[in-house]
């Protein structure tokens, strides 16, 4: 775990999907910039709940609340900002990070699965976005803690570019979320919110567990990776950190590949 520097003291992080995978390690890691943290969660209480009490006893962690939310409910996350600001006053920053993979070959895509990827990763993202946004223009500039107005980083994917046969619905919700993020930028910028996707490559997590865990799936992931190294969440953790803090101010409207080069398409190495 890098080494603290209060770069969040004082500000109101929310944190979607925040129990588990890359959810949970930038919830840490920001959660250790002295920020207060609101843990959200769907289905993982007891690890969002080991999360908050792992905040709460850290000294150089804000204080770190638990809310339960399905991001793709409106009524659901208008309550999750609303506790929030009556817990902690405002909020500063959302990580907008839920996000779920539902596999199958386009002929064989159920509707149902077409429509909650799009709602819990596209949807969910937007409701995030549009609550923070309310609250940061209700509350104003409190330029002690931020230059900014507020920001969101949604979180990604490589597949916001790279294209992903047999997971259609997942990279249409990504790519729709590049266009969500620029169009806040270019919306909202004037009013400094600041807005940027993190898009992670192959991070270690649940959602790949089924590659990364046999050898040969681990092989198979390193052709992609020019870096040759599998990612892990805490990669993420580090640039969301800075990501939320001032010293990336000028940052707006970007998206940042955490992939180890997965973007740089390493299949044509030695093709093409
Ligand atoms: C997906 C992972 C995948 C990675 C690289 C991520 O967005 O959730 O399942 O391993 O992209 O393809």
């Amino acid at each position: 775990m890098q080494k603290p520097n209060g770069r969040l003291v004082n500000q109101t992080c929310i944190f979607t999907g925040a129990s588990s995978g890359i959810g949970k390690a930038v919830a840490m890691a920001m959660g250790m910039e002295g920020g207060n943290v609101v843990v959200n969660y769907h289905s993982g209480k007891k690890e969002a709940e080991e999360l908050a009490h792992w905040i709460n006893d850290n000294s150089d962690c804000g204080e770190a609340i638990v809310f339960k939310c399905d991001v793709s409910e409106e009524k659901e996350v208008k309550a999750m900002f609303k506790k929030t600001v009556s817990h902690f006053g405002t909020v500063d920053v959302c990580v907008a990070n839920a996000g779920i993979q539902l596999d199958h070959p386009l002929h064989e895509m159920p509707l149902t699965d077409w429509k909650k990827v799009l709602d819990v990763n596209l949807t969910g993202q937007f409701l995030c976005a549009r609550e923070s946004i309310i609250e940061f223009k209700r509350r104003g500039f409190r330029k002690e803690v931020s230059k900014s107005l507020g920001k969101i980083i949604h979180m990604s994917s490589v597949h916001e570019v790279i294209p992903w046969a047999g997971h259609a619905n997942y990279a249409a919700s990504k790519g729709g979320l590049l266009m969500l993020m620029e169009s806040i930028c270019q919306e909202y910028g004037p009013e400094k919110i600041r807005c940027n996707s993190i898009a992670p490559g192959g991070i270690k997590t649940d959602i790949n567990k089924d590659v990364w865990s046999s050898k040969e799936g681990a092989e198979t992931m390193l052709k992609l990776i020019p870096y040759k190294r599998i990612g892990i969440p805490e990669d993420i953790g580090s640039v969301a950190s800075w990501l939320a803090s001032d010293e990336s101010e000028y940052i707006n409207g970007t998206t940042i590949f955490v992939d180890g080069g997965m973007t740089c398409y390493p299949g044509f190495t030695t093709n093409g």
